[in-house]
C-alpha cells in the first residue's frame, strides 16, 4: 500500500561535490519512470545547480513568489519525465524577511503541491552552516551523501550527528557515492554505522551506493542526465536501484499536510 501524501526528503553532504546534485536530478527521475510525481527544490545558492545540470533557464525563483506575485506554480520548471523544480536562488536567504502574510502565503503554496507530489526532494548546500541544518531538521527524511575517502566520511559523520542530536528519531539514509564496487560502499556505511552506533547511540539507513562512472561527467558535460543519455549505464542502474530503494520504505512515511508544511516554513525562517 502506497501512503498518501509528500515524503520531503533533503539531500545534504558534509563536503561539496560529493555528487549530491547529480543524485537529487537523477533520483527524481528514476522515481519519476516509477509513476511517482516529484518536484525538487533547489536550496543550495551556490553554484552548478541543477538548472545548469538540466540545462534550464528558469526565468523566476521562490523570490518572485515572496517578493513579486507569482504562484508557486508559475515559478516551477519542468525536467525531464515531468519532474518539477522549484529553483530558490536568493530568495532563500529573504526567508527571514517575509512578514505573517508572506509566510502564511507561502505555508498555503507548499501545502498546494500536497495533493500530486508524492517526493519533495529538497538539494542543500553542503557543510552545516545553520541555513543548512535548518531544512535537514524540518524535512521527515534526510539522504547524506558521501564519497569513499575518508575526508568524506568524516564530514559526513559530522553531519549525521548533528541532525542525529537535535532529532534522535529523524530517518537518516546514507548514500555512498562514486564506488568502484557494491562492497565498497557497505564497507564505507559500515564504518560510519558503527561510529553513529557507538558515540550516539543511534543507526542510520544504508540507501545504497552509486558507482564511479565516466558516463556522469560526459552527461554532465552535455548538460543531460545520466538516467536520460546512458540508461543502461552502471551509474543509471544504481539510480533505479536506489529509487526502488526509497519506494519500499514507502508506508513508513508520513503524509504531509498544511500542518508540516507549516513547520517546515517555520524552521527555515526561525
Ligand atoms: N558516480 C559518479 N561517477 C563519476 N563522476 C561523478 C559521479 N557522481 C558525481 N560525479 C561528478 O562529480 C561532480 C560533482 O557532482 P555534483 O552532483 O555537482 O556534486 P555536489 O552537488 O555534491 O556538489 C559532477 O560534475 C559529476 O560529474
Ligand atoms: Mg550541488
Amino acid at each position: 500500500m502506497r501512503s498518501r501524501g509528500t515524503r520531503i526528503i533533503a539531500v545534504t553532504s558534509g563536503k561539496g561535490g560529493v555528487g549530491k546534485t547529480n543524485a537529487v536530478a537523477n533520483l527524481a527521475v528514476a522515481l519519476s519512470e516509477l509513476d511517482r510525481k516529484v518536484v525538487v527544490f533547489d536550496a543550495d545558492f551556490g553554484l552548478a545547480n541543477i538548472d545548469v545540470l538540466l540545462g534550464l533557464t528558469p526565468r523566476f525563483h521562490l523570490g518572485h513568489v515572496l517578493f513579486g506575485n507569482k504562484s508557486l506554480t508559475e515559478i516551477m520548471v519542468q525536467g525531464p519525465n515531468g519532474i518539477r523544480i522549484i529553483p530558490a536562488s536568493s530568495g532563500l536567504q529573504r526567508l527571514s524577511e517575509l512578514t505573517s502574510e508572506q509566510r502564511n502565503f507561502l505555508v498555503e503554496s507548499f501545502a498546494d503541491l500536497h495533493s500530486d507530489t508524492d517526493y519533495l526532494l529538497i538539494d542543500t548546500a553542503a557543510g552545516i552552516s545553520r541555513n543548512v541544518i535548518h531544512f535537514l531538521l524540518s524535512a521527515q527524511e534526510v539522504i547524506v551523501v558521501s564519497a569513499p575517502e575518508p575526508t568524506a566520511i568524516v564530514d559526513g559523520y559530522a553531519v549525521i550527528k548533528i541532525i542525529l542530536k537535535e532529532e534522535p528519531s529523524k530517518t537518516v539514509h546514507v548514500l555512498i557515492n562514486s564506488v568502484q564496487r557494491e562492497e565498497e560502499a557497505r564497507e564505507v556505511f559500515a564504518q560510519i554505522n558503527s561510529v553513529v552506533r557507538r558515540f550516539l547511540g543511534r543507526e542510520v539507513d544504508y540507501l545504497g551506493h552509486v558507482t564511479k562512472d565516466p558516463c556522469v561527467p560526459q552527461a554532465v558535460r552535455s548538460q543531460v542526465l545520466v538516467t536520460s543519455q546512458f540508461p543502461e549505464a552502471p551509474a543509471s542502474r544504481c539510480f533505479r536501484q536506489l529509487a526502488r530503494a526509497l519506494m519500499h520504505q514507502e508506508t513508513v512515511s508520513a503524509g504531509a499536510d498544511s500542518l508540516i508544511w507549516e513547520r517546515l516554513l517555520n524552521d527555515w525562517v526561525n
